[in-house]
């Protein structure tokens, strides 16, 4: 949500896929689930629903696109569909003309699920943010390991564009060894910037606002425009 809303800041045009069934994304950005009647949930069913799905928010260049209060009964559904694992990508190629964006970001739920999958399978790149803590390296590995097997088996064109390291403290010493092990490994993929603990962070989704509206001078509207740009070099 912060990402989208600071490369949209920056001049770029951002439809952001809320793929979480918690919908996180979709309340901190001021939108009312309540109200809402077309979502993923719909687009997985009728590709061609992804132009009427997508919600315009009241922040620069961006647009949402609701995950819906049934996605969580997606994966019943689809099993034993062949294509089940291409349904985003194909409702991605009937996006208008008119709203195609510079970037697509997709929010995907803490599980490698079918909706994950999906999301690894219509995208050119993952994004991968850890918290400095130790279940977060346990975590890392898991999901290289699938992403590894996403570009093998489904999607030859998916790439590691970086890993971000959020709730960073220079000053606590877990914060440095996680830093340390994952650059032992992943060396330049780490971005170069990083994201803060911070307070205004944590209190700007119950505003329903991204930190760049929010607190625009915040250590963490800061650290979501620094990566902002980090990202439009690196997809460049
Ligand atoms: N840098 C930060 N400093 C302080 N609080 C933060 C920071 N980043 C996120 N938070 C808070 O932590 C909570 C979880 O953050 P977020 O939704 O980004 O995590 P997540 O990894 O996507 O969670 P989930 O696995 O449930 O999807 C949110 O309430 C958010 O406001
Ligand atoms: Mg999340």
């Amino acid at each position: 949500m912060n990402l989208a809303a600071s490369l949209g800041i920056m001049g770029k045009k951002v439809i952001l896929i809320d793929a979480d069934s918690q919908g996180n994304a979709t309340s901190g950005l001021g939108v009312d689930k309540k109200g809402i009647n077309c979502s993923l949930c719909d687009v997985f069913f009728y590709p061609k629903k992804i132009n009427d799905a997508l919600i315009d928010v009241e922040f620069e260049n961006l647009k949402l696109l609701p995950p819906g209060n049934k996605l969580c009964k997606v994966e019943q559904e689809f099993e034993g569909d062949n294509n089940r694992e291409f349904l985003l990508k194909s409702a991605l190629e009937k996006l208008d003309v008119g709203i195609l964006p510079h970037y697509v970001l997709i929010d995907c739920p803490p599980a490698m699920n079918l909706i994950t999958l999906n999301a690894l399978i219509s995208s050119n790149y993952v994004l991968i943010p850890i918290q400095c803590e130790y279940y977060a390296l346990e975590g890392l590995s898991q999901l290289l390991s699938s992403v590894r097997q996403v570009r093998q088996r489904k999607n030859s064109s998916l790439g590691l564009l970086g890993v971000l390291f959020t709730m960073y403290s220079k000053r606590l010493k877990l914060t440095i060894q996680v830093e340390n092990e994952v650059k032992k490994y992943l060396g330049e993929k780490v971005f170069n910037t990083t994201v803060p603990r911070s307070v205004r962070l944590s209190e700007a989704p119950s505003f329903g606002k991204p930190i760049a509206y929010f607190d625009k001078s915040s250590s963490g509207a800061k650290a979501y425009l620094d990566l902002a740009e980090e990202v439009i070099h690196r997809c460049q």
